[in-house]
């Protein structure tokens, strides 16, 4: 049986001032599409895997927002006391599918990407959900890198497939976030794919692969056994889970373990990690500039590649401006040259030590 798992239980501090703690970017329509990227990601899952074997974990603080947002029974959103990162989100949701069903393969994705080709997409996770079903491993998603971004995982592609399954190549290396001039080198090596966050396998061998690399939490999560899915889940869990180490599956198994496929993928991917990223995947005008969403109360004069993102009912003139970002959301207004954002995380995190 298939089962999805949705992870939203991250910041996204680089979307601010629109994404916040009390609002991070899964919960915000950040291409203006109607639909917010968790409202996209679920009726995505919803048309290949049956709505009960969706579960939606995140921070217990954003429980109420995920059920207003997807009107999801209680029952699939699973609450974390505490935040702990994805490997012991992994690690909890594959121990209480197991008990739910041993057999159980599962498909687990971020909730705060954009897929531009959901028919592609979805023929991938079909054949990646069939394929794991019949082998025991861990697949991962590959994206052809256009630069190179320290900001994602690497992936050493073999010259060896699966002999059913040859769209599927063996993994030699898995390179978590390398810095600079790793990155330069994966990129120029070729043989490099980027980790695109969604992964594929049956619970169980997930649980084997934590017993190996993650022994710790694996035995954590041992100890609830008998209480997932049952009304004593939740205080184990809030007893237990805020012992778990705070690190990510990426370095907690994928970079360990031998066990590693890739399907290299094409179907339109972005993480939308930054406001640029967002401008570049935008319906721009003629000058290049972008407003989201389509703001009435925006005139530009002599201004070009620009992106204004002002909801309300404040009017906003822009005059010579080239190459800017200009954000409002609350009481807070952002102006910022369109490739200085990276450095926007620094910026909140000193900012919302004034403010
Ligand atoms: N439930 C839960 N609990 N979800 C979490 C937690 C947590 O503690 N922490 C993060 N998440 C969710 C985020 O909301 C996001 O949807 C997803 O898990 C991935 O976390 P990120 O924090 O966004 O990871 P990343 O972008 O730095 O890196 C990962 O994604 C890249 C692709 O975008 C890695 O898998 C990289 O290897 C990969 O290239
Ligand atoms: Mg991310």
């Amino acid at each position: 049986n298939h089962y999805a798992i949705i992870m939203a239980g991250g910041v996204g501090s680089r979307f601010w001032p629109i994404s916040r703690t009390s609002l991070p970017k899964q919960f915000i329509d950040v291409l203006g599409t109607g639909k917010t990227l968790i409202q996209n990601t679920y009726d995505r899952f919803k048309r290949i895997i049956p709505e009960q074997n969706i579960f939606i974990l995140t921070n217990h603080k954003y429980v109420d927002l995920v059920h207003e947002q997807l009107g999801i029974s209680h029952t699939q959103i699973i609450g974390e006391p505490v935040m702990r990162n994805t490997a012991p989100c992994i690690a909890y949701a594959s121990h209480k599918i197991s008990a739910l069903d041993p057999e159980a393969t599962v498909v687990i994705a971020p909730s705060d990407h954009l897929i531009q080709d959901t028919e592609r997409f979805l023929e991938d996770i079909k054949l990646a959900l069939d394929a794991a079903a019949s082998h025991d491993m861990l697949v991962t998603l590959g994206i052809k890198p256009s630069r190179p971004d320290t900001g994602y995982g690497y992936i050493q592609i073999a010259n060896e497939s699966l002999a059913m399954y040859p769209e599927f190549y063996r993994v030699s290396a898995f390179k978590e976030k390398p810095d600079m001039s790793k990155a330069k080198e994966y990129v120029a090596s070729g043989h490099y794919l980027w980790n695109a966050g969604i992964f594929i396998w049956q619970s169980k061998t997930m649980l084997q692969e934590l017993k190996l690399h993650a022994s710790d939490l694996h035995q954590l999560f041992l100890r609830g056994k008998e209480f997932y899915n049952t009304s004593d889940e939740n205080n184990f869990i809030r007893e237990y889970y805020p012992s778990c180490e705070n690190i990510s599956i990426d370095y907690a198994i994928m970079e360990k373990s031998r066990n590693v496929y890739v399907l290299p993928v094409d179907f339109g991917w972005s993480d939308l990690g930054t406001w640029t990223s967002v401008y570049g995947l935008s319906q721009q005008d003629e000058a290049g500039n972008v407003l989201i969403p389509n703001a009435d109360n925006v005139i530009l004069y002599d201004s070009s590649n620009c992106m204004v993102n002002v909801p309300g009912h404040k009017k906003v003139v822009l005059k010579n401006m080239h190459n800017y970002i200009v954000v409002e959301a609350n009481d807070t207004l952002l102006i910022c040259p369109i490739n200085s954002e990276q450095e926007v995380k620094q910026v909140v995190a000193d900012a919302a030590k004034q403010f």
